[in-house]
């Protein structure tokens, strides 16, 4: 029995416009988010997960990945992509725990068939939502999901419950984005179920929902001209009506505020309640001294990261303990 290691690694990602509207068949413009996590694997008598015995019952999301295979196997995982902030840390787990296993198989999944693993692996976890996650940390580099006027660049069609996420790739310039981290740990299926229940019993959550969608169609078109101003705005005005739908907090508008004045734009990215913030800005530096000088953790992130690839050697950062939501 081979006992060589195989890794992989993906990048986590950022939603620059379109988070919770996605769910329910909305447009998004998420970009791969400049950290990585990467996951290392090997054939074993029994299954372990960095050092310690597996417990399966307690990991949905490494129950889903290892169904297949058919021996135990050790699993070594290292991330610096923080955990539950919006970042789509699970997304990137599951991206790079399959593309590692598929290298340890000797099979080569393909970026399709590592989306469909990734986003089943990620239902496993939290339930409900969209491949977006899962696309932007497989593909990298810049998403967009029902953009009209992508269809020549189309990756694939999802659907699911009646919604359809038509995803393509996009040309994205290059700007700089800060992400500030509150540092409240907010898992992204209570935050789906919240909305889900608003939209349910009002139209109003309903009608915040289609404004979302055309607040990120505007956005998307100043994208592709690069007009950071405009872009900016939508931003804003996306984090105010995500605020409305109940997904901001108070920790998440203090980093939106102190941001604000060096930048175009700036907006809770992932599911919110906690998490992480981005801002659009010329000024990464002032911005993240503005986002420490509030408590927050700040990252300065390039476009053009690339997605899930194989890795020649083992990880050799922190260990990445797969939290259990
Ligand atoms: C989480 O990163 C994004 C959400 O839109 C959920 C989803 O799309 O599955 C809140």
């Amino acid at each position: 029995m081979s006992r060589r290691w195989h890794s992989a690694s993906a990048p986590g990602k950022f939603v620059i416009l379109g988070e919770h509207s996605v769910v329910y068949g909305k447009p998004a413009v998420v970009l791969a988010a400049d950290c990585r996590i990467t996951c290392s694997v090997r054939r074993s008598r029994r299954n372990t997960l960095n050092g310690e015995p597996i417990e399966f019952a307690r990991q949905p999301l490494l129950r889903y990945l290892t169904r297949n295979l058919r021996h135990a196997a050790d699993f070594m995982t290292s991330s610096d992509i923080p955990a539950g902030a919006g970042l789509g840390s699970s997304a990137a787990l599951s991206a790079a725990m399959a593309l590692a296993i598929g290298s340890m198989e000797g099979t080569d999944p393909g970026e399709r068939q590592l989306v469909d693993e990734a986003y089943n692996a990620e239902l496993s976890l939290q339930g409900s939502g969209s491949p977006m996650d899962a696309s932007a940390c497989v593909h990298g580099k810049g998403i967009g999901v029902n953009l009209p006027g992508t269809e020549d660049r189309k990756l694939w069609r999802i659907s699911r419950n009646g919604n359809v996420w038509n995803v393509s790739d996009i040309d994205v310039p290059e700007m700089t984005f800060v992400v500030g981290n509150t540092g409240v740990k907010a898992p992204t299926g209570p935050q789906v179920d919240k909305v889900r229940r608003f939209v349910s019993r009002s139209n109003f959550a309903m009608e915040m929902i289609e404004e979302i969608g055309n607040v990120t169609l505007s956005g998307y078109e100043a994208l592709k001209k690069n007009d950071v101003e405009t872009l900016g705005r939508m931003m804003l005005i996306d984090h105010k009506l995500l605020s409305i739908l109940g997904v901001s907090c108070r920790e998440l508008n203090k980093l939106v505020n102190a941001a604000l004045p060096f930048s175009y734009g700036a907006k809770l990215t992932g599911s919110g309640g906690g998490g992480c913030m981005i801002a659009l800005t010329d000024q990464p530096e002032r911005v993240s001294s503005a986002i420490t000088s509030r408590g927050g953790t700040a990252y300065i992130m390039k476009t053009g990261t690339p997605g899930a690839k194989i890795e020649e050697c083992m990880p050799d950062g922190p260990l990445f303990d797969i939290p259990v939501f």
